[in-house]
C-alpha cells in the first residue's frame, strides 16, 4: 500500500512527477495552444470580469493560495487577496456581487474554509472551490470548481496535494490569461510548455533524495530552522518550515528573504540552519545578498538553486540543484527537496511522519 516505501509521505512525494501530470492531463496542450479547465466554465465570464479575487484556505492550501496570488497578479492583471479562512470569516469581510471567493482545500472538509465559502455566498460572491476530494463538503458546496485530481493523500503532511494545487491554479490563471489577452501569444505559448515539461523537471529533482538525505543527518538536531525566499518562492520559504515543524517538531520559521534584517537576523549565529531558495529568478540578485548577510553572521547555508549555478556553491554550506523554469512555475519543483529535507530530519529524529503527534488530516473543527 505504501508502494515499496516506508512511509505515506514518501510515497506521495516521489509520485508527484505522476500527480501533477494527472492534474494536467487534458487540460494543457501546449501543442494546440489548448488550456481549459472543465470545471469552471460556467462562471468562467465571472471568473474573467471579476474586480477581484479572493482565496480562503488554511495550512498549505493557504501558501498554494499565496503563490497564486503572485501569478494571478502577474499573468491575469487581476487585484488578488489570499486570507485564512478563519481571519477571512470572523471579521465581517468586504465582498459581494461582482468578487469571486476561491477556496482552496485538499480534504475538502475544514471548516473554516467552509464557513468562508458560504459567509462570501451569502454575499453575493462566486465561489469556487479547489479540492483534491471528490464530492468532499466544499466541492459540493461551491459553485463550480476544479479538481487537482492528485489521488488519496494519506500521509498528514500535504504533499502531492500542493503541488497540485499549484498546477490547477496556474492553469486557471493562464486559462484566464488567454481569454482576457494579458500575455503575448509567444509568452502564454511558452509557458503551457513549460508546464507540461513539469512533471519530468520534478522527476528530476526527485534524484537529489540521497543528497538531501547526507544533508538532513547533519542537521537533524538543530533547534530552530530558518527559511526564506523571495517573491513567487517565498510562499515556498513558508510551506517548508511548516512542513518541517509539523513532523520533526523542530521550530522554524519561513520568511520573505529581506524581511530577514527587519528582526530574525538576530537570531543567527552558527547554530542556525537557513534554507535559502535562490533560484535564478527577477530577484536572485537580492536573495544573494540576503545569503551573504547570513553568511556574515556564521549562519549555516543550505541554498535551493538553479541547476549551473556557479556563484551560489562557493558562498554556501551546501547547495540543491533545481532545473530551471519560468519564475511563475519555479514553486512547483523548489518545493520539492524541502519536503525532502523535512521527511528526512523527522525520520532521523525517529518521529511519526505519516501521523504527528496532534494533527488531523482533515480539521473539521472551527
Ligand atoms: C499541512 C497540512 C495542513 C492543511 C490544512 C488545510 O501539511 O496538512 O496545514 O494544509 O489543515 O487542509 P485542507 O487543505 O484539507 O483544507
Amino acid at each position: 500500500e505504501k508502494g515499496g516505501y516506508d512511509h505515506f509521505m514518501m510515497k506521495e512525494i516521489m509520485e508527484q512527477p505522476k500527480s501533477v501530470a494527472d492534474c494536467l492531463r487534458g487540460r494543457v496542450i501546449a501543442k494546440k495552444n489548448h488550456v481549459k479547465l472543465g470545471g469552471v466554465f460556467n462562471h468562467f465570464d465571472d471568473l474573467l470580469s471579476a474586480k477581484r479575487i479572493i482565496i480562503v484556505a488554511c495550512g498549505t492550501s493557504w501558501h498554494a493560495g499565496l503563490v497564486a496570488e503572485y501569478i494571478f497578479e502577474e499573468l491575469v492583471r487581476v487585484p488578488v487577496e489570499v486570507e485564512y479562512a478563519s481571519e477571512f470569516r470572523y471579521r465581517n469581510p468586504i465582498i459581494g456581487k461582482g468578487d469571486v471567493l476561491i477556496a482552496i482545500s485538499q480534504s475538502g472538509e475544514t471548516a473554516d474554509t467552509l464557513a468562508a465559502m458560504s459567509l462570501a455566498e451569502s454575499k453575493g460572491a462566486i465561489v469556487l472551490g479547489v479540492c483534491n476530494v471528490v464530492g468532499s463538503s466544499i466541492a459540493r458546496n461551491s459553485h463550480e470548481g476544479a479538481y487537482t485530481h492528485a489521488g488519496p493523500e494519506i500521509g498528514v503532511a500535504s504533499t502531492k496535494a500542493f503541488t497540485a494545487q499549484l498546477t490547477v491554479l496556474t492553469t486557471m490563471a493562464l486559462m484566464l490569461a488567454k481569454e482576457k489577452g494579458s500575455l503575448t501569444e509567444a509568452q502564454l505559448s511558452d509557458l503551457l510548455t513549460e508546464i507540461e515539461s513539469i512533471p519530468s523537471k520534478i522527476e528530476k529533482v526527485l534524484k537529489s533524495n540521497d543528497s538531501v538525505r547526507e544533508i538532513s543527518s547533519l542537521y537533524k538536531d538543530a533547534k530552530n530552522f530558518l527559511y526564506l525566499g523571495r517573491g513567487f518562492n517565498f510562499p515556498v520559504a513558508l510551506e517548508g518550515a511548516l512542513k518541517l515543524k509539523e513532523i520533526s517538531y523542530i521550530h522554524a520559521e519561513g520568511y520573505p528573504a529581506a524581511e530577514m534584517k527587519h528582526g530574525p537576523i538576530a537570531l543567527i549565529d552558527e547554530e542556525m540552519p537557513v534554507v535559502v531558495i535562490a533560484t535564478r529568478d527577477s530577484s536572485y540578485d537580492k536573495v544573494v545578498s540576503n545569503l551573504q548577510e547570513v553568511k556574515a553572521r556564521s549562519g549555516r547555508v543550505i541554498a535551493v538553486v538553479t541547476e549551473g549555478d556557479v556563484l551560489i556553491p562557493g558562498m554556501v554550506d551546501h547547495v540543491i540543484e533545481v532545473p530551471d523554469t519560468h519564475e511563475v512555475l519555479m514553486p512547483m519543483i523548489s518545493c520539492i527537496p524541502l519536503q525532502l529535507l523535512s521527511y528526512h530530519i523527522a525520520v532521523m529524529r525517529g518521529c511519526n511522519v505519516d501521523q504527528p503527534r496532534n494533527l488531523a488530516k482533515s480539521v473539521t473543527v472551527e
